[in-house]
């Protein structure tokens, strides 16, 4: 088993925990190797949260010691579930991409869903909140501009395995999709008076610095939250969830 999981770990996506290995095969995921310390309390989780899986988890999960478990992830998940999934590429939305599309990639949106971008998040846990996010509400993707990795281990860890739910691919400014672009910014117009073009990407700045110079002169358009004055700004992932909460109550 540690010989299988050392064949994939180099390129593999962890899946840290019972409910990120849930996900990623929900949607998709392609899972070469998956272990647990004990197959019959994941099979009682399975049972009450996922009886979708039972089959395909029997047939994945090996069992091992802990000792074993702590090899492979030195600070395990409580659930003592971990898996190696192969990690998928977004898709091309219009010659800019860069792939096949991946398991699940795209699946679930709805036409003119808008794509997320992050300019150059900092927080790897606001990337898999941001992640899972999108994946919720039915988002075409979630592209970051800059240096982080959108599939580093703490990023789809804070994303519960919805990697594998929604394209997820980093993607520098002048490379972005030709789509009308959304930037957000406490300085824009009130987006409630700003009507959302279909496809749209909406563009969210860093947790220190907000939006990149590059980002901003890409924008067709810069927008607010509505905010109580004094306040300076919302956290970056709940920005994101404000403004694809505001797509999904759009009337229809
Ligand atoms: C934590 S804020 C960044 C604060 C940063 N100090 C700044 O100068 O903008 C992260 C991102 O969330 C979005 N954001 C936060 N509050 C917002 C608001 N009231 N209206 C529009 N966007 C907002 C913006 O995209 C912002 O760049």
């Amino acid at each position: 088993m540690t010989a299988e999981w050392a064949r994939h770990a180099a390129d593999g996506v962890l899946l840290d925990g019972f409910h990120a290995l849930k996900h990623a095969l929900r949607f998709g995921a392609r899972v070469p190797v998956a272990v647990t310390t004990d197959r019959l309390a994941v099979r009682e989780l399975a049972r009450s949260l996922a009886p979708d899986l039972l089959d395909v988890l029997d047939g994945l999960l090996r069992e091992v010691p802990e000792a074993t478990l702590r090899g492979l992830v030195p600070r395990a998940h409580p659930t003592g579930v971990a898996a190696l999934a192969l990690r998928s590429s977004a898709p091309d939305w219009d010659g800019a991409g860069d792939g096949v599309p991946g398991p699940g990639a795209g699946a679930g949106t709805q036409e003119g869903a808008p794509l997320v971008v992050l300019d150059n998040p900092r927080n790897l846990g606001n990337v898999g909140a941001v992640v899972r996010l999108a994946a919720g509400a039915g988002a075409a993707g979630v592209l970051t501009t800059g240096d982080l990795d959108p599939w580093h281990p703490a990023a789809v860890r804070a994303g519960a395995g919805l990697h594998f739910a929604v394209p997820v691919a980093r993607r520098q400014v002048g490379r972005l999709p030709r789509r009308p672009l959304l930037a957000f910014d406490p300085e824009g117009d009130d987006l409630r008076s700003v009507p959302l073009p279909p496809g749209a990407m909406l563009a969210f700045g860093s947790e220190r610095h907000g939006l990149t110079d590059a980002l901003r002169a890409r924008a067709d358009h810069l927008v607010a939250l509505p905010m109580r004055p004094q306040v300076s700004s919302y956290n970056l992932a709940t920005s994101v969830a404000m403004a694809l909460y505001h797509w999904m109550a759009r009337p229809s």
